[in-house]
């Protein structure tokens, strides 16, 4: 089973991208990440039936077309989902890539909430794009500061780490039904 990964900090110490890094060492298959900070700002006049997508748009789209599932690790920014992962969201809606393909929603933040608005909102607009949210797969991981190595860039949390792996196999267990 293929994974897709969406990161929602572009940051290059990102502690959501060490998390990112950490968990897809428990996705059993192909996995990658997609690289959302290349894609345009979301314009309708470039969407739809009659357009063609700029090239990022339509990498994107390709990348989530081909994959099983998909893991949405993201910050938390001003109690709201970063603006380039709404953006990144808003190319996939009406081109219907993830419509059923289960998705786990990971929000990371040095605060004790864990991003919790953000993971909330990213949940609600994923079911409104009629992913499957995986409920068992996602989590709100609080503090996550000293749970990181700054050389490695993973996480070293022992208990995190679990609790990664159990995560991604409410995924796996999601997507195995669904993967020809
Ligand atoms: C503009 C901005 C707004 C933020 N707002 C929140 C917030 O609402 N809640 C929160 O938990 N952390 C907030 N933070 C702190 C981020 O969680 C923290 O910078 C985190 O390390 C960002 O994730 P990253 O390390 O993956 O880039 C904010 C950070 C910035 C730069």
């Amino acid at each position: 089973m293929r994974l897709l990964a969406l990161s929602g900090s572009l940051r290059a110490r990102s502690s959501n991208g060490a998390v990112l890094r950490s968990a897809l060492t428990f996705w059993d298959g192909p996995a990658a990440t997609a690289d959302i900070g290349a894609l345009p700002h979301f314009n309708p006049d470039l969407d739809g039936e009659d357009a063609t997508p700029p090239a990022p748009v339509a990498a994107l789209r390709t990348a989530v077309a081909s994959a099983d599932a998909l893991l949405v690790v993201s910050p938390e920014y001003a109690h709201g989902v970063p603006g380039a992962l709404k953006n990144a969201l808003d190319w996939l809606v009406s081109s219907g890539e993830c419509v059923s393909k289960p998705v786990a929603v990971i929000t990371a933040s040095p605060s004790p909430t864990g991003g919790d608005h953000a993971n909330a909102q990213l949940r609600e607009v994923l079911r409104m794009m009629t992913g499957e949210v995986v409920s068992a797969a996602c989590r709100e991981i609080p503090a996550i500061s000293p749970k990181i190595d700054p050389t490695t860039e993973r996480v070293t949390d022992e208990a995190t780490l679990a609790d990664l792996g159990v995560a991604l196999s409410h995924l796996a267990a999601a997507a195995a039904p669904l993967t020809p």
